[in-house]
Parts: structure tokens; sequence; C-alpha cells
């Protein structure tokens, strides 16, 4: 084999051999942020312990709003977002509570509880919900979100996935 051969066969190979290691680590680089986002394991958020939600399950008092910050990983960013809930009372669960989101599902404005008037208000377009999230009047196509909470250790948690999907 001659030398020119020889120098052209080694330079191939180091040309092979770089650009795989390079190639491989861009690729996951690029890649690694959907393996990440595909993995759904329950992120739980504490609300506090049970016994501070007993007047609301016995159906004494009304709704109580909720807020919190959470980390969200979303492809390449991590960002801290806040929170804002209604916990109702939900004979159906187990927990006998259930979270509402507060986002307006006509075109996302936040709804607060207005305990006057029994229901949950949007003050963008006159939406009206029930206090278990159904539509009552107004524009809303849909009823609010529900997030299923969970006690555990005497403490109400909810898993915060759900609000990711
Ligand atoms: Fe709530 Fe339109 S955004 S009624």
């Amino acid at each position: 084999m001659t030398t020119r051969r020889k120098f052209t066969l080694v330079a191939i190979g180091t040309a092979l051999a770089v650009a795989s290691s390079v190639g491989g680590a861009a690729l996951a680089f690029i890649l690694g942020p959907l393996r990440r986002r595909a993995s759904h394991e329950p992120v739980l958020l504490d609300l506090g312990p049970a016994s501070a939600f007993e007047a609301l399950r016995a159906g004494t008092s009304g709704p109580e709003e909720v807020l919190m910050e959470r980390t969200v990983e979303d492809g390449y960013m991590t960002r801290r977002v806040k929170e804002r809930f209604a916990i109702v009372r939900d004979t159906s669960a187990a927990s006998g509570l259930v979270a509402l989101g507060t986002t307006c599902s006509h075109l996302g404005c936040g709804v607060s509880w207005n305990a006057t008037r029994n229901a949950f208000l949007c003050p963008c377009h006159g939406g009206v919900y029930g206090p278990e999230g159904a539509v009552l009047a107004g524009p809303p196509p849909k009823p609010l979100t529900r997030l299923p909470l969970v006690v555990s250790g005497g403490r109400v948690q909810l898993d915060a996935a759900a609000l990711d999907v």
C-alpha cells in the first residue's frame, strides 16, 4: 500500500470517528428533552393537612382558593409557573374533594368564587359556573377542568402531571 493511500484511509477514519462522536453528542443534546418530557412521573403538590378541608368536605363551607408555584420542564426550558385552583366538595371522589382549574374554558380568563351568587364568575364575558364547575350561563363551552386529589399520610395532594395534559 502506498503512503498516499495509507494517508487517505487514516484521514477518512479520523474524520468518521470525529463525526460520529460529535454527531452522537449533538443528537443526544437535541433529543434529550423529548425523552425527559415523555416520562410522566407523578408530581404531587402538597395542599395542606386533610383536617384543614374538613368543613369543605362536610359541606359547611364554600370552595377554597389555593395559590402555589411549581417548576415546569418543557422541552429545553425550565420555568416557575403560578397555579390557582379552587378546592371544592365532591362526594363521588374517594378524597371527598376535587380541585377545579380557575381558567375559563371560553377564552382563558381567570374565574373567581362569588359566595353571594354561589358560583364561579368569569369577569370577561359573563361566564358563570356552578360550585362543581359546571357551566350555568354565558359562552363557556366546557366546565372548569377537574383535577383529582388524593389524601395520603393525612395530607391533601394534587398530581401536577394532570396540569400538563
Ligand atoms: Fe370567560 Fe369569555 S373568557 S366567558
